[in-house]
Protein backbone atom coordinates (compact mmCIF):
# COMPACT_ATOMS: atom_id res chain seq x y z
CA UNK A 1 0.00 0.00 0.00
CA UNK A 2 1.16 3.06 -0.66
CA UNK A 3 0.76 5.69 2.52
CA UNK A 4 0.54 9.31 1.30
CA UNK A 5 2.65 12.07 3.68
CA UNK A 6 -1.01 13.43 5.18
CA UNK A 7 -2.39 9.96 5.94
CA UNK A 8 -2.90 8.99 9.78
CA UNK A 9 -0.80 6.70 11.76
CA UNK A 10 -2.98 4.43 13.02
CA UNK A 11 -0.15 2.83 15.37
CA UNK A 12 0.25 5.50 17.77
CA UNK A 13 -1.81 5.12 20.93
CA UNK A 14 -4.95 7.02 21.22
CA UNK A 15 -6.16 6.58 24.89
CA UNK A 16 -5.41 3.43 26.28
CA UNK A 17 -1.87 2.07 25.28
CA UNK A 18 -2.27 -1.62 23.89
CA UNK A 19 1.16 -1.81 23.24
CA UNK A 20 1.88 -1.99 27.05
CA UNK A 21 1.48 -5.63 28.07
CA UNK A 22 0.18 -4.98 31.46
CA UNK A 23 -2.72 -2.45 29.99
CA UNK A 24 -3.52 -5.92 27.79
CA UNK A 25 -3.47 -7.95 30.81
CA UNK A 26 -5.69 -5.40 32.58
CA UNK A 27 -8.77 -4.95 29.49
CA UNK A 28 -8.92 -8.60 29.46
CA UNK A 29 -8.81 -8.91 33.28
CA UNK A 30 -11.39 -6.59 33.71
CA UNK A 31 -13.33 -7.18 30.32
CA UNK A 32 -14.21 -10.62 31.34
CA UNK A 33 -15.64 -9.41 34.87
CA UNK A 34 -18.54 -7.56 32.57
CA UNK A 35 -19.12 -8.99 29.20
CA UNK A 36 -20.17 -12.24 28.34
CA UNK A 37 -17.94 -13.17 25.42
CA UNK A 38 -19.63 -16.59 24.28
CA UNK A 39 -23.10 -14.49 24.70
CA UNK A 40 -21.65 -11.96 22.34
CA UNK A 41 -20.49 -14.10 19.77
CA UNK A 42 -23.58 -16.44 19.29
CA UNK A 43 -25.24 -13.00 18.66
CA UNK A 44 -22.91 -12.02 16.10
CA UNK A 45 -23.09 -15.28 14.45
CA UNK A 46 -26.78 -15.55 14.50
CA UNK A 47 -27.20 -11.86 13.67
CA UNK A 48 -24.48 -11.89 10.48
CA UNK A 49 -25.79 -15.40 9.50
CA UNK A 50 -22.20 -16.96 9.92
CA UNK A 51 -21.88 -20.48 8.65
CA UNK A 52 -19.27 -23.32 9.04
CA UNK A 53 -18.11 -22.31 5.73
CA UNK A 54 -17.66 -19.17 6.09
CA UNK A 55 -14.66 -16.48 5.95
CA UNK A 56 -14.41 -13.42 8.55
CA UNK A 57 -12.41 -10.68 9.76
CA UNK A 58 -12.13 -9.42 13.15
CA UNK A 59 -10.94 -5.45 13.12
CA UNK A 60 -9.16 -4.56 16.39
CA UNK A 61 -9.38 -8.22 17.48
CA UNK A 62 -7.88 -7.54 21.00
CA UNK A 63 -7.62 -10.15 23.38
CA UNK A 64 -10.21 -12.39 21.21
CA UNK A 65 -13.33 -11.84 23.16
CA UNK A 66 -14.91 -12.89 19.92
CA UNK A 67 -12.20 -14.95 17.90
CA UNK A 68 -11.66 -17.25 20.27
CA UNK A 69 -15.39 -17.95 20.82
CA UNK A 70 -16.25 -17.94 16.83
CA UNK A 71 -13.26 -20.07 15.25
CA UNK A 72 -14.75 -23.11 15.84
CA UNK A 73 -17.89 -21.72 13.49
CA UNK A 74 -16.34 -21.07 10.96
CA UNK A 75 -13.43 -21.82 8.39
CA UNK A 76 -11.04 -19.47 8.59
CA UNK A 77 -10.90 -15.68 10.81
CA UNK A 78 -8.40 -13.21 10.16
CA UNK A 79 -7.56 -11.16 13.74
CA UNK A 80 -6.70 -8.01 12.55
CA UNK A 81 -4.84 -5.44 15.18
CA UNK A 82 -2.54 -2.23 15.16
CA UNK A 83 -0.87 -4.03 18.59
CA UNK A 84 1.38 -6.46 18.74
CA UNK A 85 1.29 -7.01 22.17
CA UNK A 86 -2.47 -7.77 21.63
CA UNK A 87 -2.01 -9.79 18.86
CA UNK A 88 0.70 -11.88 20.70
CA UNK A 89 -2.01 -12.28 23.79
CA UNK A 90 -4.27 -13.44 21.50
CA UNK A 91 -2.16 -15.80 19.67
CA UNK A 92 -1.13 -17.54 22.74
CA UNK A 93 -4.46 -18.36 24.02
CA UNK A 94 -5.59 -19.12 20.52
CA UNK A 95 -2.51 -21.87 20.95
CA UNK A 96 -3.28 -22.74 24.63
CA UNK A 97 -7.02 -23.98 23.15
CA UNK A 98 -5.03 -25.77 20.25
CA UNK A 99 -7.33 -23.23 17.61
CA UNK A 100 -5.44 -23.42 14.52
CA UNK A 101 -7.34 -21.35 12.12
CA UNK A 102 -6.40 -18.04 12.88
CA UNK A 103 -4.21 -15.77 11.02
CA UNK A 104 -3.00 -13.11 12.70
CA UNK A 105 -2.60 -9.75 11.01
CA UNK A 106 -0.77 -6.75 12.31
CA UNK A 107 -2.44 -3.68 10.18
CA UNK A 108 -6.02 -1.51 11.04
CA UNK A 109 -8.74 -0.24 9.52
CA UNK A 110 -6.14 2.18 7.96
CA UNK A 111 -3.44 -0.08 6.92
CA UNK A 112 -4.83 -3.52 6.48
CA UNK A 113 -4.27 -5.14 2.96
CA UNK A 114 -6.84 -7.89 2.60
CA UNK A 115 -4.85 -9.38 -0.50
CA UNK A 116 -7.05 -12.48 -0.63
CA UNK A 117 -10.36 -13.08 -1.64
CA UNK A 118 -13.09 -11.07 0.03
CA UNK A 119 -14.64 -12.68 3.07
CA UNK A 120 -18.12 -13.49 4.01
CA UNK A 121 -18.13 -11.18 7.04
CA UNK A 122 -16.01 -8.50 9.14
CA UNK A 123 -16.94 -8.08 12.69
CA UNK A 124 -15.50 -4.98 14.99
CA UNK A 125 -16.26 -4.53 18.41
CA UNK A 126 -14.60 -1.51 20.39
CA UNK A 127 -12.53 -0.65 18.21
CA UNK A 128 -13.44 2.04 15.42
CA UNK A 129 -13.77 4.81 18.29
CA UNK A 130 -9.74 4.91 18.06
CA UNK A 131 -10.03 6.69 14.83
CA UNK A 132 -10.89 10.27 14.75
CA UNK A 133 -14.26 11.01 12.59
CA UNK A 134 -12.85 11.60 9.31
CA UNK A 135 -10.65 8.46 9.16
CA UNK A 136 -13.15 6.29 10.50
CA UNK A 137 -15.00 7.12 6.94
CA UNK A 138 -11.65 6.20 5.28
CA UNK A 139 -11.51 3.16 7.35
CA UNK A 140 -15.13 1.87 6.43
CA UNK A 141 -14.85 2.26 2.69
CA UNK A 142 -11.33 0.25 3.06
CA UNK A 143 -13.90 -2.57 4.88
CA UNK A 144 -16.84 -2.36 2.26
CA UNK A 145 -13.32 -3.43 0.25
CA UNK A 146 -12.49 -6.86 2.40
CA UNK A 147 -16.35 -7.63 1.91
CA UNK A 148 -18.26 -9.84 -0.94
CA UNK A 149 -21.29 -8.32 -2.38
CA UNK A 150 -23.74 -8.61 0.19
CA UNK A 151 -21.02 -9.67 3.07
CA UNK A 152 -22.16 -8.40 6.31
CA UNK A 153 -20.50 -6.07 8.84
CA UNK A 154 -21.45 -6.26 12.29
CA UNK A 155 -20.06 -3.43 14.04
CA UNK A 156 -20.47 -2.77 18.06
CA UNK A 157 -18.54 0.02 19.73
CA UNK A 158 -19.34 2.61 22.14
CA UNK A 159 -20.84 5.35 20.09
CA UNK A 160 -23.46 8.23 22.02
CA UNK A 161 -27.10 7.88 21.05
CA UNK A 162 -27.96 10.30 23.90
CA UNK A 163 -29.02 14.16 22.91
CA UNK A 164 -26.48 16.59 22.48
CA UNK A 165 -27.77 19.15 25.86
CA UNK A 166 -27.81 16.35 28.04
CA UNK A 167 -23.93 15.11 27.12
CA UNK A 168 -22.64 16.30 30.54
CA UNK A 169 -25.07 14.25 32.77
CA UNK A 170 -24.85 11.46 30.71
CA UNK A 171 -21.25 11.07 30.89
CA UNK A 172 -21.19 11.60 34.87
CA UNK A 173 -23.61 8.84 34.84
CA UNK A 174 -21.87 6.20 32.56
CA UNK A 175 -18.68 6.79 34.67
CA UNK A 176 -20.54 6.36 38.13
CA UNK A 177 -22.85 3.51 36.49
CA UNK A 178 -19.64 1.52 35.78
CA UNK A 179 -18.08 2.22 38.68
CA UNK A 180 -21.22 0.88 41.06
CA UNK A 181 -21.02 -2.10 38.64
CA UNK A 182 -17.64 -3.01 37.88
CA UNK A 183 -15.47 -0.76 40.32
CA UNK A 184 -13.48 2.20 40.94
CA UNK A 185 -10.78 0.56 38.98
CA UNK A 186 -13.24 0.63 36.11
CA UNK A 187 -13.08 5.25 36.63
CA UNK A 188 -9.84 6.05 34.85
CA UNK A 189 -10.43 3.54 31.76
CA UNK A 190 -13.90 5.08 31.03
CA UNK A 191 -12.42 9.06 31.73
CA UNK A 192 -9.60 8.21 29.55
CA UNK A 193 -12.00 6.71 26.96
CA UNK A 194 -13.99 9.97 26.92
CA UNK A 195 -11.42 12.52 26.56
CA UNK A 196 -8.70 11.07 24.82
CA UNK A 197 -10.89 8.29 22.29
CA UNK A 198 -13.08 9.57 19.60
CA UNK A 199 -16.16 8.04 19.73
CA UNK A 200 -18.82 9.95 17.99
CA UNK A 201 -22.83 10.39 17.99
CA UNK A 202 -25.04 7.66 16.51
CA UNK A 203 -26.38 9.83 13.65
CA UNK A 204 -22.56 10.56 12.72
CA UNK A 205 -22.05 6.76 12.45
CA UNK A 206 -25.28 6.10 10.36
CA UNK A 207 -24.11 8.51 7.57
CA UNK A 208 -20.92 7.15 7.44
CA UNK A 209 -21.85 3.69 7.49
CA UNK A 210 -23.92 4.68 4.30
CA UNK A 211 -21.43 6.34 2.65
CA UNK A 212 -19.14 3.92 2.87
CA UNK A 213 -21.33 1.28 0.79
CA UNK A 214 -23.47 -0.32 3.59
CA UNK A 215 -26.96 -1.01 4.15
CA UNK A 216 -27.99 -0.66 7.73
CA UNK A 217 -30.02 -3.57 8.61
CA UNK A 218 -30.36 -3.14 12.14
CA UNK A 219 -29.62 -0.97 14.97
CA UNK A 220 -29.43 -2.03 18.57
CA UNK A 221 -28.77 0.41 21.17
CA UNK A 222 -28.25 -1.18 24.82
CA UNK A 223 -27.97 1.96 26.22
CA UNK A 224 -27.09 5.61 25.22
CA UNK A 225 -23.27 4.80 25.22
CA UNK A 226 -23.29 1.07 23.11
CA UNK A 227 -24.22 0.44 19.79
CA UNK A 228 -24.44 -2.38 17.16
CA UNK A 229 -24.73 -1.86 13.46
CA UNK A 230 -25.61 -5.07 11.51
CA UNK A 231 -24.86 -3.80 7.87
CA UNK A 232 -24.56 -5.67 4.35
CA UNK A 233 -22.41 -4.43 1.93
CA UNK A 234 -24.57 -2.96 -1.56
C1 LIG B 1 -11.05 -1.75 23.34
S1 LIG B 1 -10.08 -2.92 22.48
C2 LIG B 1 -11.32 -4.03 21.81
C3 LIG B 1 -10.79 -5.40 21.58
C4 LIG B 1 -11.81 -6.46 21.19
N1 LIG B 1 -12.38 -6.23 19.88
C5 LIG B 1 -12.90 -6.57 22.22
O1 LIG B 1 -14.08 -6.49 21.87
O2 LIG B 1 -12.59 -6.79 23.41
C6 LIG B 1 -9.64 -1.98 21.05
C7 LIG B 1 -8.70 -2.72 20.12
O3 LIG B 1 -8.62 -2.00 18.88
C8 LIG B 1 -7.28 -1.94 18.48
N2 LIG B 1 -7.14 -0.79 17.58
C9 LIG B 1 -6.83 0.49 17.88
N3 LIG B 1 -6.78 1.23 16.76
C10 LIG B 1 -7.09 0.41 15.73
C11 LIG B 1 -7.19 0.57 14.32
N4 LIG B 1 -6.98 1.75 13.74
N5 LIG B 1 -7.51 -0.50 13.57
C12 LIG B 1 -7.74 -1.71 14.16
N6 LIG B 1 -7.65 -1.93 15.47
C13 LIG B 1 -7.32 -0.89 16.25
C14 LIG B 1 -6.50 -1.87 19.78
O4 LIG B 1 -5.15 -2.23 19.61
C15 LIG B 1 -7.28 -2.83 20.64
O5 LIG B 1 -6.82 -4.15 20.50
Amino acid sequence: MNIPEWYRDENLPTGVDYTDITQVEVYDRRHQRFRDYGAFANHVIEAAGIQPDHTLIDLGAGTGAFVLQAASRCRMIYAVDVSKTMLAFLRQKADLRGIDNVVYCHGGFLTYDHTTAPVDAVISSAALHHLPDFWKLVGLRRVAQMLKPGGRLYLMDVIFSFKPEELHEQVEGWIDGFVKTVGEEFREEVVTHVRDEFSTFDWVMEGFLERAGFRIDSITASDTFTSTYLCTKV
